[in-house]
């Protein structure tokens, strides 16, 4: 298949859209960016758009989709009920990088949520994004355009570099802003709990919901048989080829255990005001504070592919700071969960 690869700008007109629009309501699938990490966005009513986008991602089948919609009241037409609690995190946090799970209704078809009795929703705030869903006239089911297992695309050529040849066309409308995937929140539950960590925080979170939990599997390993809130949680995620391996301490200590390192094509990645003394090849990933860091995480762990590193030390953001917890989160699982302490 070809896949058309095109820029859009934000003030573009709806015009701009008709292609997309089309492929769309022809229950095809389209690369599209949001202001979190690139999606793979099909007619989320449509079970041969849903399929399509399992296919292209190499996604298992029991991992569910969140639904995307352009304007809070679509909402709807997707769950049983919308409780209190929802209208208040969608009244601080919509538009923008939060997914709220809850009830499903009778239109939401059990192949985009994996067969669970719930849905994630989420009303992105790029306005390219927007604008598709509107003018493709349904709710648009979307994980993230990379191959299932890499880490997420945060640049219209990741998702190039992931998907060409198996989905038709790409919009192209630059690097994503957040660069980590949405916080996902379950209000299916007696008490809300958080089931993945993103730009939306925990403490901005409770300061909406009272309280709120945070689910095992955001920090920790599953135990073996363990039963997931979210079946994302189960698979090893946002891996490079390269090894990743977390040191946890001070920089010193760092560049004395990195550098006494014996091996091949040996990588590290550092925060921006760092590298002194540091005798391996290294990627700045940001500096210590949260934004920054998930900003350029993705794009660091493929270019590390590129330059084709073995194995990669990550310095370890400081794990006190709330703001860290999407960061922390998705290197542990690129590292496997893998941690030295110096
Ligand atoms: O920022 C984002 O959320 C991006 C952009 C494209 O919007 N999308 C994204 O989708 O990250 P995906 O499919 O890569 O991740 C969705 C996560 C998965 O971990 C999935 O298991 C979980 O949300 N999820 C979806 N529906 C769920 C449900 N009903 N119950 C529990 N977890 C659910
Ligand atoms: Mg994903």
């Amino acid at each position: 298949m070809k896949t058309e690869f095109v820029k859009f700008s934000v003030a573009d007109g709806i015009e701009k859209y008709t292609d997309a629009a089309n492929l769309l309501k022809d229950n095809m699938v389209v690369g599209m960016p949001t202001e979190t990490v690139y999606g793979l966005a099909g007619n989320a009513y449509s079970d041969e758009a849903v399929k399509r986008i399992f296919e292209a991602k190499g996604r298992p089948q029991d991992n569910p989709l969140i639904v995307h919609i352009s304007e809070f009241s679509e909402i709807y037409e997707l769950v049983s009920e919308v409780p209190e609690k929802a209208k208040k995190l969608a009244d601080a946090f919509w538009p923008g990088p939060l997914t709220i799970i809850l009830p499903k209704s009778d239109k939401v078809p059990l192949l985009v949520t994996a067969g669970l009795d719930t849905v994630a929703v989420r009303c992105p705030s790029h306005p390219i994004a927007r604008n598709l869903i509107k003018a493709s006239g349904v709710p648009l089911a979307a994980p993230s355009a990379n191959l299932s297992g890499k880490p997420s695309p945060t640049k219209a050529e990741h998702v190039f570099d992931d998907l060409k040849g198996r989905i038709p066309y790409i919009i192209d409308g630059g690097e994503c802003d957040e660069g980590v995937e949405s916080t996902v929140v379950t209000l299916a539950t007696p008490v809300p709990k958080l089931l993945r960590p993103g730009n939306v925080t925990l403490s901005e979170l409770k300061k909406v919901l009272g309280e709120i939990v945070v689910d095992d599997a955001v920090l920790n390993p599953l135990k073996k048989g363990e039963k997931v809130s979210s079946p994302g949680m189960k698979y090893k995620h946002y891996s490079p080829v390269a090894e990743i391996v977390l040191v946890r301490g001070d920089y010193r200590d760092f560049v004395k255990y990195v550098n006494g390192y014996k091996g091949e094509k040996v990588y590290a990645m550092i925060f921006d005001n760092e590298g002194e003394n540091l005798d391996v090849p290294y990627i700045k990933y940001g500096i210590d504070n949260y934004k920054n860091l998930s900003h350029a995480l993705f794009d660091s762990l493929r270019e590390l592919d590129k330059i084709g590193a073995e194995i990669c030390f990550v310095r370890y953001p400081d794990e006190n700071n709330d703001d860290n917890l999407a960061v922390l989160n998705r290197l542990l699982r690129a590292a496997g969960f893998k941690v030295i302490d110096v």
